[in-house]
């Protein structure tokens, strides 16, 4: 099992099917309060009453979910939300809990106040999941002493905490948590703007010169995710610094966008791969998610999380009672002539 602290979170776990290991670098992009926080004006406005409420009252934060796909803040947020509450903040995942005992021996270590995150709520187990409830509700826990016969339960009380919890899949709790978080808060894809702002901000902190333009490319093509607008900052950073003037360019981020194979609307191979699979095999749909994924190679969980967030916001896929659909809008931007089926569909969905 790992855990670290914020302040020294040298090796955060991530989600390995996103491949999202948190770099130095990520880390000191982060920012550290929600006034620094750009976008999700909806969540910052609501926590930041509820953390204020609570500081009033002298009370832990209630127990958070944030839920949303991946790389839009959720572990800044709760880096945030630690920050300024005043309190230490103790970072694991579900799949790093393995044992209820695992999970045990992290909530009688903390203190009064303290955050305890954990990413991917999803996956912990259900016999994990279940020493959570009474911590959650009685800052408490049932140990289980001995075995067979003269096996006995004992309640160890806990210090007062939060649980701040991050899921790409809602959907996928059990009702029973899911009902033990006072505060539900779903986080949503940025849009250019609020990247354009987000890139300026990282560029400043990294250093680096970018105009305008450079920023709002780099920006509408980061499918509106910060963790990818902030890598592509850095990848156009690296060609301005060694083929161009220094300052970040729209020329630059082209060249940049270009090399790396992202179009104008920020899809990467794996995307057009989706989209053109689809259009090749199964007639642009509808086609099962499973059978998408075999077909190219991919888990269906990281195309549901990762990629149809953004081709489903881009109205390039639409998901029907009897499976995925590829859009009119996504044949014209590929170059290919649109089938009837596809035309039709586009007619009876707007
Ligand atoms: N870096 C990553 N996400 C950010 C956000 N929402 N606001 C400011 N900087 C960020």
């Amino acid at each position: 099992m790992a855990i670290n602290s914020y302040e020294e979170n040298n090796f955060r776990l991530a989600s390995p099917e996103f491949g999202a290991i948190d770099s130095d670098i990520e880390i000191s992009l982060r920012p550290k309060t929600l006034d620094e926080y750009i976008g999700q004006e909806k969540v910052k406005d609501n926590l930041d009453i509820y953390m204020q409420a609570a500081l009033n009252r002298s009370e832990p934060l209630d127990h958070v979910l944030l839920y949303g796909p991946p790389g839009l803040g959720k572990t800044t947020l709760a880096g945030i939300i630690a920050n300024t509450m005043g309190t230490q903040i103790r970072i694991t995942s579900g799949p790093a809990i393995e044992k209820p005992g695992d999970l045990a021996a992290l909530l009688t270590n903390l203190n009064e106040g303290d955050i305890l995150f954990i990413d991917e709520i999803h996956r912990l187990s259900r016999s994990v999941e279940e020493v959570l409830y009474p911590a959650m509700e009685d800052n408490a826990i049932d140990i289980i002493i001995g075995k067979g016969p003269s096996a006995r339960s004992i309640r160890l009380d806990l210090q007062p905490f939060t649980l701040v919890a991050a899921t790409t899949r809602a959907g996928q709790l059990s009702a029973p948590l899911r009902d033990r978080f006072g505060v539900v808060l779903r986080l949503e894809l940025y849009n250019p703007q609020e990247l354009a702002q987000i890139v300026k901000r990282s560029s400043a902190i990294l250093g680096v010169d970018i105009d305008d333009e450079g920023a709002l490319e780099i920006a509408s093509r980061s499918r509106g995710t910060p963790r990818i607008a902030n890598r592509l900052l850095r990848r156009a950073r690296d060609f301005a610094q060694v083929i161009g003037s220094g300052t970040i360019t729209l020329n630059d981020a082209q060249t940049a966008l270009k090399r790396m194979d992202i179009d104008e609307l920020g899809l990467d191979n794996i995307d057009r791969l989706i989209l053109t699979t689809m259009i090749n095999n199964y007639g642009g749909g509808p086609v099962g998610l499973d059978t998408i994924a075999a077909a190219i190679g991919e888990e269906s969980v990281t195309i549901e999380d990762v990629y149809e967030p953004y081709l489903m916001q881009i109205g390039f896929l639409a998901r029907t009672p009897r499976g995925r659909t590829v859009t009119k809008a996504a044949y014209t931007h590929l170059g290919l002539s649109v089938p009837r089926t596809a035309d039709n569909l586009q007619r009876s969905l707007f």
